[in-house]
């Protein structure tokens, strides 16, 4: 599966795919036609700092599938979206894939990622590249309608020789605590 990064010319394209996603109303943030020039400058932003990123997949010359990352801090914050007639064709899982390899190749320390905790077509997707919740924030995002959702943090550990807090003996628990939950809930991680 061929992924590439985005360039200036595919920022409209890139905007007008999340829209449609957007429109399917249950697995993305909402975007309206009125959000289009915020979002391409967006993008566009991101196309051209150094620590952040767009790669795309494509599908006779359109574009069927993004992700977006942004360095902060070290930790590499993701979002995607893969056209709905595209996927179930491994688009996510190459683009998931690249997104890490940009991470590391930056030196990050951490990938993380938001999630509605409904959207198991995703989480799957994450917890198959090795991320592993760890947290949910309740009732976080109000909805147009007015529907307040949680949404699940999820998160892939790529540092694992820096020590951890010397003053907190638990500090790597998060990751051996989400493992033990998991395996109580017929998680299919090895
Ligand atoms: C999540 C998403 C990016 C996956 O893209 P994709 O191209 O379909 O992904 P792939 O074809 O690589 O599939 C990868 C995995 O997704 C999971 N998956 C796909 N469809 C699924 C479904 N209907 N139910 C459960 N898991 C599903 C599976 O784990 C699949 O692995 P498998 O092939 O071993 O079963 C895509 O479904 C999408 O864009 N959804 C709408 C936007 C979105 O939810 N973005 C993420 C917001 S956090």
């Amino acid at each position: 599966m061929h992924v590439r990064e985005a360039e200036e010319r595919d920022v409209e394209a890139i905007v007008l795919l999340r829209e449609r996603v957007a429109t399917e109303g249950r697995w993305i943030a909402e975007v309206t036609p009125e959000d289009r020039p915020e979002g391409q400058r967006l993008y566009l932003d991101r196309i051209r700092r150094p620590h952040s990123t767009v790669l795309v997949t494509e599908s006779e010359e359109a574009i069927d599938g993004v992700i977006a990352i942004d360095l902060v801090g070290g930790i590499a914050a993701l979002g995607m979206f893969v056209d709905s007639a595209s996927r179930g064709f491994g688009k996510g899982t190459s683009l998931l894939a690249a997104a890490i390899g940009w991470a590391r190749s930056q030196s990050a320390h951490k990938v993380g990622l938001d999630v509605w905790p409904h959207n198991e077509p995703a989480i799957s997707l994450y917890r198959r590249a090795g991320f592993v919740t760890e947290g949910r924030r309740r009732r976080h995002y109000r909805r147009r309608n007015g529907e307040l959702w949680d949404v699940v943090h999820m998160g892939l550990v790529l540092d694992h020789a820096s020590p951890g807090s010397s003053f907190d003996p638990s500090d790597h628990n998060v990751i051996t605590d989400d493992l033990h939950a998991s395996n109580n809930t017929g998680d299919r991680r090895s």
